[in-house]
């Protein structure tokens, strides 16, 4: 929901983000996310500004050092890929992994109209401001932030399956335990940066270097909102 008198373009915002990401609107589509059905909602407060979730979620160093799991899943995160550079890429899941869960072990049913590339692969878009899009072949996980204060944010994840799978009554906490771990390593990590964010050295907002062109582009989105361009 946007309560400005005149809200940015969906088309443009929302969509353009994910085409941008994932290199064509079939892309999304194949995922059916208006089919699919609320499963779990974990409801986070974050001692950290919201701009610094961002860009953790936009980066991958930290990923090999403090998401033992996700890493297990996903072994190329453990090269530190800023993975969302890359139009079209998603991260592979490892040889012995079944399926988008903590443990590697299957997941639930897949989303029927995916493409072939699209199976045992992990996608994450971020909508600016404050979406992230997250699409495992059997289910999508949603974040939405809201920013309570200069180093207060409430972030709310839902994770998404097919209906037919939720009415079964197919046991999804292996699923939603992956990510409720990520989130909360995420999230200590970025409380444990919040107090070096009021140093005069992050003034300009830090140093970045070439790799992190993203979360630079970033910087720059919010600078300009901030001067009132669109
Ligand atoms: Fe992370």
């Amino acid at each position: 929901m946007c309560l400005a008198d005149e809200p940015p373009s969906f088309e443009d915002d929302v969509m353009g983000a994910c085409v941008e990401r994932l290199g064509s609107i079939e892309a999304i589509d194949n995922y059916r996310l208006p089919d699919l059905r609320l499963a779990r909602r974990i409801r986070y407060e974050v001692k950290a500004n919201w701009k610094l979730i961002i860009e953790n979620f936009m980066e991958c160093y930290h990923c090999s050092t403090i998401h033992p799991e996700l890493v297990h899943v996903l072994p190329e995160f453990a090269g530190g890929y800023a993975a969302q550079y890359y139009v079209g890429h998603g991260a592979e899941f490892g040889p012995d992994v079944a399926g988008f869960t903590v443990d590697g072990s299957a997941g639930a049913a897949t989303i029927e109209t995916l493409a072939p590339e699209q199976d045992r692969r992990y996608y994450a878009i971020t909508i600016r401001p404050q979406v992230f899009v997250n699409l495992v072949p059997d289910h999508a996980i949603l974040h939405r932030m809201y920013p309570l204060a200069a180093d207060r944010t409430v972030v709310e994840c839902d994770w998404l399956f097919r209906p037919d799978v939720i009415e079964a009554g197919v046991d999804l906490d292996p699923s939603v335990e992956l990510f409720d771990r990520v989130n909360r390593q995420d999230f200590d990590a970025c409380e444990r940066c919040q107090p070096g964010m009021s140093s005069r050295a992050y003034v300009d907002g830090g140093v970045l270097v070439p790799s992190e062109h993203h979360i630079a582009d970033f910087h720059q989105w919010v600078r300009d909102r901030l001067k009132g361009k669109k």
